[in-house]
């Protein structure tokens, strides 16, 4: 609980400007304190009301929350909607021309497509999908490039009531495979290949190569959309072109009605043990906190230009790219290639072209722009901006500040979002129209989300102590279940330790004495690297399936732009490789790493030992190895350690 001490020191205070407060959704602190009062007195009334003005509902719902079967929350049981109607066909009577994506390719090229379009492209694309059998309840992967595409496959599955599961097309053939076997899917839609600063990545080889490891009978279809010269090997009749399975069917799809609670989608994320987890959302409660949150924290307006930057094949991509901006009905811009190509002045330059007035990026990216290029935002007209947010990780006050004054030129606030895969949308953010700034705080709750900090126990703990974070009060858009494992979604955020009624959401956090929340971290295996969650185990499974290595460990070492970097201490089956042997190795194992989960995976720096540090009863010495990582010197009782002289070994990086 080190990190903390110097965020705490942030004293700067950025209350809203009267003009911003004066057009807000939520304006003023006593809106907000209002809704939250409402919230508390009566959280089912509350959200039931939001749900009843915010969806459109088949069938009304007669009950609100049912917390029978806790931790397996049904929230508006008895309704009916269809999360697809609810994005597309509530926009056609009163703004079908408006334009709902604006498509910027890696190489610059526009696409457009107006809220009529998108329509009929989604109810072409369901249609496709029903014409390969493809049925409510059936799982069906989508690992596709950012696209108006991919937009089109979410939002075609989930009209046809089949529960989509999006795999990031950074991941590899293994990780792909594992996902396709966990969610038992039926079909996986892809394409030839992805473009990204200049490069192209061949998904669809990536498809073969995972359903040709064994075990993927399930999957019947492959659908293919053609983003380049189409060079794929077609394996018939299981692969079929997009364009090939949309060419003669209706523009008209009516949607499949489905319950509340019926999976939406699946999102594999990283646990503190070996395997992803595969997240469940349901439909009205997911889809409720994606719209709450679009009107709170963004502050939508019918005029806004929105540009969420995250991939959909993260959460991020799912409640700000895919369904809170079509279900508000937005303009919204849709990005396929990186911040950095053709130069990093290219965010800002988007902007520019198509007048952003929303912002929405990661620390990450904000910290390596800083790095790359403080000077680029000067070069374009940032002016239609009028709303900055971050989402990921903790934004360290100096990148906050730079966010705020540079790219938003002091005009915009900052809402920095703390939230995660499992709660779906916004949890603790500033409602900019009312909540004061402080750089590097995520501020305070949403109205209904209650949320506190608490001890190993479960009790309280005073502000200004760190603790862990917890939402102690059901919320409607919070993960159901891991997709087939009940018991370990109930073990993992539901502990008994706890009492079993905390959500506990695996970050440490502060409070101070103005109730503010500061993220300190995981508390858990979890690293956060460049804004993503990657799990220790899965690094360590990863290396030991190299047949030259006996054993590994991996922490995080704090890093100035990804936050963490990947840091793996490694034993070998032979001796320890010293010397020009020993670079050659750790560069093999690097990119092995980046072969079994992705390129995001690979280990920044490997450290080769006779042994890892460990007590006599055998375990892993991690906060030892974590001290290493650093380069500070070990000053932590090493009394319990069985070999103290391994410590040595792996104290210097190999060069
Ligand atoms: O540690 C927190 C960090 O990201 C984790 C959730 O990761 P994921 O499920 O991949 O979702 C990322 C996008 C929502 C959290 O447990 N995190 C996310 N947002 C913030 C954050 N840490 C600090 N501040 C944030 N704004």
């Amino acid at each position: 609980m080190a990190t903390i001490k110097s965020i705490l020191h942030e004293t700067r205070i950025f209350p809203p400007d009267p003009a911003f407060v004066e057009q807000a959704n939520v304006s003023g602190m006593e809106t907000y304190h209002a809704l939250c009062a409402e919230a508390e007195k009566d959280l089912p009334a509350f959200w039931g009301r939001l749900a009843k003005e915010h969806i459109l509902w088949h069938k009304p719902f007669t009950r609100v929350l049912d917390e029978t079967n806790h931790p397996f929350l049904n929230w508006f049981d008895d309704g009916e909607l269809n999360v697809s109607f609810n994005c597309l066909d509530r926009h056609l009577d009163t703004q079908p021309d408006k334009t709902a994506i604006i498509f910027e390719a890696d190489d610059g090229a526009i696409t457009r497509s107006t809220y009529r379009e998108l329509h009929h492209q989604v109810c072409q694309f369901a249609n496709g999908l029903k014409s390969l059998g493809i049925k409510k309840g059936d799982r069906v992967v989508i690992y596709m490039p950012m696209s108006i595409e991919a937009v089109v496959a979410m939002q075609g599955c989930a009209r046809i009531g089949a529960t989509h599961s999006v795999v990031f097309g950074g991941f590899s053939a293994k990780s792909l495979h594992e996902r396709i076997l966990n969610a038992g899917a039926v079909a996986v839609i892809t394409a030839d290949e992805q473009r990204r600063g200049g490069k192209i990545n061949h998904l669809k080889a990536v498809v073969d190569d995972a359903i040709a490891r064994g075990g993927a009978d399930s999957v019947t279809s492959v659908v293919i959309y053609q983003r380049g010269a189409g060079n794929v090997q077609l394996h018939v009749p299981r692969d079929v072109w997009w364009h090939e399975l949309i060419k003669d069917q209706s523009d008209i799809c009516e949607p499949e009605w489905v319950n509340s609670e019926h999976p939406l989608f699946t999102l594999y994320t990283s646990g503190s043990t070996g395997r992803p987890k595969g997240v469940q959302h349901s439909s009205a409660g997911y889809l409720l906190g994606a719209i709450t949150s679009m009107k709170w924290v963004f502050d939508y307006k019918p005029a806004d230009v929105f540009w969420c930057t995250a991939d959909v094949g993260w959460v991020t991509g799912h409640s700000y790219v895919t369904y809170g901006p079509l279900a508000i009905g937005a303009t919204q811009v849709i990005f396929e290639g990186v911040p950095t190509y053709p130069d990093a002045g290219r965010f800002w330059k988007m902007i520019q072209d198509h007048q952003v007035t929303v912002f929405y990026t990661a620390p990450t990216a904000i910290r390596s722009l800083i790095k790359l290029g403080p000077d680029f935002p000067g070069k374009y007209d940032l002016s239609s901006l009028r709303l900055l947010g971050s989402v990921g990780e903790p934004i360290n006050p100096e990148a906050w500040i730079w966010y705020y004054t540079v790219v938003g030129q002091s005009r915009c606030p900052v809402v920095d979002t703390w939230w995660q895969t499992e709660t779906g949308s916004h949890m603790i953010a500033p409602l900019p129209g009312a909540v004061p700034l402080k750089p590097g705080s995520c501020t305070l709750p949403l109205p209904g989300i209650i949320a506190g900090i608490v001890d190993e126990a479960g009790h309280d703990i005073p502000d200004g102590k760190g603790g862990f974070l917890v939402i102690k009060r059901p919320f409607p858009s919070l993960a159901r279940t891991l997709w087939g494992e009940p018991e370990r979604f109930r073990k993992t955020y539901f502990p008994e330790e706890l009492g079993g009624k905390y959500y506990l959401a695996g970050d440490s956090a502060n409070r101070d004495a103005d109730g503010y929340f500061w993220i300190m971290g995981r508390v858990d295996d979890v690293l956060t690297v460049s804004g993503h969650r990657l799990g220790t185990m899965e690094i360590e499974s990863a290396l030991v399936a190299s047949p030259l290595v006996a054993e590994a460990a991996v922490v995080g070492k704090p890093d100035e732009i990804k936050t963490e970097a990947i840091v793996a201490f490694v034993v070998l089956k032979g001796s320890r490789p010293q010397g020009a042997n020993a670079h050659d190795i750790a560069v093999e194992l690097r990119n092995w790493v980046s072969t079994e989960i992705g390129p995001i995976a690979r280990p920044d720096e490997i450290r080769f030992g006779d042994n890892l540090p460990k007590t006599r009863s055998g375990k892993i010495m991690r906060r030892l190895l974590r001290t290493l990582a650093k380069g500070e010197e070990i000053t932590q009782d090493t009394s319990t350690l069985e070999n103290p002289a391994i410590l040595e070994q792996l104290k210097h990086p190999i060069t």
